[in-house]
């Protein structure tokens, strides 16, 4: 494939040399300190610490989220929402979901015709074959029912890539957090000097990874760029889908990879990829949940609307050719790709506060939250592309999804994993 042409090569902090002009992100906010360093460390993007060139970001700050790290769900003030508070937090406008932004609504057969061309490793190029330039081609957002979509790769991945989208990332980011102990991973890497982030989001566990490794050079990819103007130094984002072949110069201590379920069409291709880029004696780690509710007493009885849900979103996952179920199939997978010294971590994410168990209830409270925020994101286009359903069909389910999750009788939680193993030395 040539999407190598516009990569740009693995920078060197102290040095720009190699790396073609980069263009820099023009700050949103009107401060004039925001253009200046800061004091924390943080740069809104002298060349050495944000080495993104021009041909992989945008120009303009068009599309950039707004958020300062400062402004990050992580923050250590942040309590988890009261309970009446999630019962009057705002749903999902439904006459936005109608509104003037539904721009996209291609015929049933045109969509299997336009995912398909997302096949993985192909040879498609991204350049040289359009008149469009790079830049639109990462910036010139879609527009379907109200949400804004990823255009680089337009189609390949479900979720929306704005705001409420980010909001939603980050709050899983919080719930990560409170899952494993405040760790950002799980592999007991040493001294990592370099750590790649999949499919990296709004890069807010990137961002976290290089603070903490100061040494490590830490690179997130992913095929929306908004992740914030002001990083670590040693942290860098790209533009790029990590279902094509890998190019990256060197291998990595650390791959980390969430919540990328419905996004890669063959998890075993991805993985012996993810091993061939990983350093001899380096880690993987892959943190995913289940999108299927479940409960150890019953209260989710066979016919309770979580199965229909849990059936609905794997069933367009498998339409989609991206399956919803890498969750617990990880640990197998990553032994058939070569790792060694798998381990998997099971985890529980209640579906709202209802367990007794302090921790357990608060990570349900967040979820409620999450969920509330983020159940027209996780589904809309699924449902209406790929599902072929009308809007009006979507919003009620959605409706349905919202009163159920607001049910405390229902001892629901989405089971997870966070599966990590080592490639060996030789
Ligand atoms: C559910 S979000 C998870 C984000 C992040 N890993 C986290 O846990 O906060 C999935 C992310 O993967 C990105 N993504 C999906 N398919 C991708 C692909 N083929 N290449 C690069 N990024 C992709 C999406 O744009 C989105 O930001």
């Amino acid at each position: 494939m040539s999407t190598h042409a516009y990569r740009t090569p693995t920078p060197d902090p102290d040095s720009n040399e190699h790396t073609p002009r980069p263009r820099y992100f023009t700050p949103r906010h009107d401060d004039p300190a925001d253009d200046a360093d800061t004091t924390d460390g943080y740069h809104s993007g002298p060349p050495s610490s944000h080495s993104v060139s021009e041909t992989r970001f945008p120009a303009s700050s068009q599309g950039y989220s707004e958020r300062a790290p400062s402004e990050s769900a992580t923050s250590a003030s942040l309590v988890p929402p009261a309970e009446d508070a999630l019962a009057s937090a705002p749903a999902p406008d439904p006459v936005m979901a109608h509104g003037p932004g539904t721009l996209f609504l291609p015929p049933p057969g045109e969509v299997e015709d336009r995912f398909d061309q997302d096949s993985a490793y192909d040879e498609e190029s991204l350049l040289g074959d359009d008149t469009m330039t790079l830049a639109s081609y990462i910036t010139n957002y879609r527009y379907e029912n109200g949400r804004r979509y990823h255009a680089y790769r337009d189609g390949a991945y479900w979720g929306p890539n704005d705001e409420p989208a980010s909001e939603q990332m980050d709050l899983a980011h919080h719930m990560y957090a409170l899952t494993l102990d405040q760790r950002l991973h799980l592999a007991p890497v040493q001294n990592p000097g370099r750590i790649l982030d999949v499919g990296t989001g709004t890069g807010i566990w990137a961002i976290d990874v290089a603070d903490q490794y100061p040494d490590a050079y830490v690179l997130g990819v992913d095929l929306s760029p908004i992740q914030p103007e002001f990083v670590p130094p040693n942290c860098t984002f790209e533009v790029d889908d990590v279902t094509l072949d890998w190019v990256f110069d060197e291998g990595f201590d650390l791959i980390h990879i969430r919540e990328m379920f419905g996004s890669i069409p063959n998890w075993s291709s991805f993985l012996q990829q993810a091993y061939q880029h990983t350093k001899p004696g380096g880690w993987v780690e892959i943190v995913e949940h289940s999108v299927h509710p479940v409960s150890d007493d019953d209260t989710v009885g066979p016919d309770h609307f979580y199965n229909l849900w849990g059936r609905t979103v794997i069933g367009l996952g498998e339409k989609f050719g991206k399956p919803f179920t890498i969750w617990e199939e990880a640990k197998g997978l990553m032994e058939e790709a070569g790792f060694v010294d798998v381990v998997e971590v099971r985890y529980k994410w209640p579906m709202n506060g209802w367990p007794a168990d302090p921790l357990q209830k608060e990570l349900g409270r967040w979820n409620q939250l999450r969920l509330k925020i983020g159940i027209e994101g996780f589904m809309l286009r699924l449902l209406t592309t790929v599902g072929g359903w009308s809007i009006e069909r979507a919003q009620l389910f959605l409706a349905q999804m919202r009163k159920e999750i607001s049910d405390y009788s229902t001892h629901a939680y989405l089971p997870g994993t966070v599966v990590y193993g080592r490639k060996p030395y030789s």
